[in-house]
């Protein structure tokens, strides 16, 4: 079986886009593949973060996981800091990669060019401790968005880089960019990407957000005044992100099936559809949420997660350091 492995940064509260973009495709990779999620919480902090904010975080973050259906007999789910080969081979691919590469990377560059002060030395060496993350694993594919892929590559040079050096010592992994369609708007302004830095909060609908509000979010969506429902999303692009979501939350149910059920219909009509699947998707998500904050579901599932990863990660980090002379014994 083929390995598959992506970190996830929760800066902020998981939305709608980020379930059908990346999590229930994950919940998806874990039959196909050997899965292993991690939450990156060496990251995180890689910008400045409110103490109390992150605890929270990474606690729902992990307990959304496994309410959307990540199953810890499948995959392997851990926290970055549980493992702490992480950090320590962290260190030695810093050492291998050169400033050159850290300063052509786009994240840092961006941040740096508009100005932003205090930038931490972590996140411009951040690009190596991702490199440390998925090499530990030696991961064949590392599903990640298209602004995460200079990351892969970057990953990629630097295991070819030490393989030549000092022997075949990484699997040199493959991205695994997400589909297009995958992308879902705002509903307030379907020309941006549904995101946690929504500032009007109209937008964006987070997994943890009541059904009511959830419903109003999904009735008060931007539409436009052709009055029909067809997939168009240069035309209509608001009536075409609901069909999306509805398409995606309906075992991706064709776009034909939903034009012809609504026809002759009024937006009205389509949105109430939209808006129960998504009140159905999430009170489902939430339910499960709420047991498994109770019960002793998330300790559990990380305590075998980071039993398992420690094992593949502490064998990695100690054929690395003998093959560059590091150790003694
Ligand atoms: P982010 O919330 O930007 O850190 O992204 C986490 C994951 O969710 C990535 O795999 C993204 O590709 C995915 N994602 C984020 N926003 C959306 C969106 N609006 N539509 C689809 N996928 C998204
Ligand atoms: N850098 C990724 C992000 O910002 C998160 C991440 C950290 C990651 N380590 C990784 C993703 C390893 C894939 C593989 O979203």
């Amino acid at each position: 079986m083929k390995r598959m492995l992506s970190g996830i940064k929760p800066t902020g509260q998981l939305h709608l886009g980020n379930y059908i973009g990346a999590l229930k495709h994950f919940v998806e990779y874990q039959d196909e593949y050997e899965m292993y999620a991690f939450i990156a919480n060496l990251h995180c902090i890689t910008v400045p973060q409110d103490p109390q904010e992150l605890h929270a975080n990474l606690r729902d973050c992990v307990a959304l996981y496994l309410a959307c259906g990540l199953d810890p007999k499948k995959a392997t789910i851990f926290l970055q800091t549980d493992v702490r080969a992480h950090a320590q081979l962290g260190y030695i691919m810093c050492c291998h990669t050169y400033m050159g590469e850290l300063n052509r990377m786009t994240q840092f560059k961006d941040k740096q060019a508009k100005g932003e002060r205090n930038l931490s030395g972590g996140l411009y060496t951040y690009p190596a401790l991702m490199a440390a993350d998925i090499l530990l694993y030696d991961s064949d594919y590392v599903p990640v968005g298209e602004d995460q892929k200079q990351h892969v590559e970057l990953t990629r040079d630097v295991a070819e880089r030490m393989n030549n050096r000092y022997g075949d010592l990484f699997k040199v992994p493959e991205p695994l960019i997400a589909k297009v369609g995958a992308r879902i708007m705002s509903l307030s302004d379907p020309s941006k990407k549904m995101s946690k830095s929504d500032e009007t909060n109209k937008g964006c609908i987070y997994l943890l957000d009541d059904l009511k509000t959830a419903r109003k979010k999904v009735m008060s969506a931007v539409t436009d005044s052709l009055g029909q429902v067809k997939f168009d999303p240069e035309n209509q692009p608001g009536i075409s992100n609901l069909m999306q979501i509805l398409s995606s939350l309906s075992n991706d149910r064709p776009m034909a099936d939903i034009e012809a059920e609504f026809a002759g219909k009024g937006y009205g009509d389509f949105k109430r559809a939209v808006a129960d699947k998504v009140c159905e998707t999430l009170e489902m998500i939430q339910g499960r949420y709420q047991e498994i904050l109770a019960s002793g579901e998330i300790n559990e599932a990380l305590a075998i997660g980071s039993d398992r990863a420690n094992k593949i990660a502490d064998a990695k980090l100690a054929k690395v350091q003998k093959a560059i002379g590091m150790e003694i014994i």
